[in-house]
C-alpha cells in the first residue's frame, strides 16, 4: 500500500545497530555468536554482518511461528536447532521482529537451558503495543505504534514479498490473492 521505511532508512537503522554492537562487544576475549532467526531475519542479518568489526560467529535457527496468512499461531515450533554448543558464550538472537513476541520469548527460554553466558537481542521492528508477553529488546531499528500488517525486508505475506529491498504496509484488498 505505501512504503513506511526506504532502502536507504532501514541502511542508516541497521549502521547505528552495528554500531551499538561494535561497541558492546570491543574488548570481549571470545567470539560471540550471532544468531539468525529464520527465515525473516536473514536479510537483516545479511545486512548486519557485514558492518561488524568484531570477531563473530555464524549461527541459525528456523522458526515457525505464523500458521496462516496474518495471524500468528499459538506456539513458535523450532524447525532446525542451531549449530553450535552456546555454553559460556555471548548470544546475539537477530529477528525480524517483535510483534506478541511470544517467538523471541520462546526462544530465550530455550536457549537459557543451554546456559549462555549472556543474551543480547536486537530486532528490525519492534511493535510494543502489539505484545501478548512482556518482552524489551536491547536494541530496535524501527519501532511502530498502531502498526499495520507489514512486508520486505524479510517479512513475508503467505512466504511472498521477504525480498523487497523496503518496508511496506500490506494492502489487505490483496488477501487471499498472494
Ligand atoms: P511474534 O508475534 O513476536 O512471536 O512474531 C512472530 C512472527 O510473526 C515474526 O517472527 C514474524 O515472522 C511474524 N510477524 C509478526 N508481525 C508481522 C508483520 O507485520 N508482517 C509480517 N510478519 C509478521
Ligand atoms: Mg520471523
Amino acid at each position: 500500500k505505501r512504503i513506511i521505511y526506504s532502502e536507504k532508512q532501514i541502511n542508516q537503522r541497521i549502521d547505528a545497530a552495528a554500531e551499538w554492537l561494535n561497541k558492546k562487544f570491543k574488548n570481549n576475549k571470545q567470539a560471540p555468536i550471532f544468531l539468525s532467526v529464520l527465515k525473516g531475519a536473514l536479510p537483516f542479518y545479511g545486512n548486519l554482518i557485514m558492518k561488524i568489526k568484531i570477531d563473530v560467529i555464524f549461527d541459525f535457527i528456523v522458526l515457525s511461528s505464523f500458521r496462516g496468512k496474518m495471524k500468528p499461531s499459538c506456539m513458535p515450533k523450532i524447525i532446525t536447532d542451531l549449530f553450535n554448543n552456546i555454553k559460556g558464550k555471548d548470544v546475539v538472537i537477530v529477528e525480524d521482529i517483535a510483534d506478541s513476541a511470544k517467538t523471541l520469548c520462546v526462544l530465550i527460554k530455550y536457549l537459557k537451558i543451554r546456559k549462555p553466558k549472556s543474551i543480547t537481542t536486537v530486532v528490525l521492528i519492534n511493535k510494543p503495543d502489539k505484545r501478548r508477553v512482556s518482552f524489551e529488546p536491547d536494541f530496535s531499528c524501527f519501532t511502530i505504534y498502531n502498526s499495520p500488517f507489514i512486508i520486505g525486508y524479510g517479512l513475508d505475506i503467505n512466504e511472498k514479498a521477504r525480498n523487497l529491498p523496503y518496508i511496506a504496509e500490506f494492502d489487505k484488498r490483496y488477501l487471499g490473492k498472494v
